[in-house]
């Protein structure tokens, strides 16, 4: 088991497109997820793509948390989840806000354009399917990461800066009630 390093944004892997993982089952890739999940929960985060760990493979792994679920149906707590050689659609044109941060971007937070409702499906490290059509914050963590598979992080998906700073600073505006979360 190891923490793994972490590419912060400025490294040119951050910006690759990461290739299909060959074999989801070999002995290597079981150790990168596993390895992933523990570097994924060390640093308290919501999800980890491979490009972030400096592995140029279309892979990631996330989870939902049971405080970060919309209420909605279809986004409900999800435990530890690795999805290899990714695809993803959104069902339809429903476009909200998403609050997220990125370990390749410490410190920072802003609200992201996301599709609402997507469909996504890849295998496990057994080889099994996995995903589903999901909503909510389970959508959002899936386009983040999937994202990264294809050298995009969330600011190239802005399209209001005002709603893009520090945690800290976004957390005393929220406290003293001047907004900047929803
Ligand atoms: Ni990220």
């Amino acid at each position: 088991m190891a923490i793994l390093k972490i590419a912060r944004m400025g490294h040119p892997v951050l910006l690759q497109r990461a290739q299909p993982v060959a074999d989801p089952t070999a002995a290597e890739i079981r150790r990168l997820v596993r390895d992933m999940l523990e570097t994924m929960e060390d640093a308290s985060a919501a999800g980890l793509a491979a490009p972030q760990v400096h592995v140029p493979l279309r892979l990631f792994v996330f989870r939902v948390g049971e405080g970060r679920t919309s209420g909605d149906a279809d986004d409900r707590p999800v435990d530890k989840t690795v999805v290899i050689n990714p695809e993803i659609a959104a069902v339809d044109d429903d476009v909200r806000l998403h609050w997220e941060g990125c370990l390749s971007i410490p410190g920072l937070r802003a609200a992201v354009p996301r599709h609402w409702r997507i469909r996504y499906h890849g295998v496990d490290i057994e080889g099994a399917a996995v995903g589903g059509e999901v909503t909510g914050f389970h959508a959002g963590v899936v386009q983040h990461e999937y994202d990264h598979l294809n050298g995009i992080l969330y600011p190239m998906r802005m399209n209001d800066f005002r709603l893009f700073g520090f945690n800290e600073e976004l957390a005393r505006a929220e406290q003293q009630g001047a907004g900047g979360r929803s």
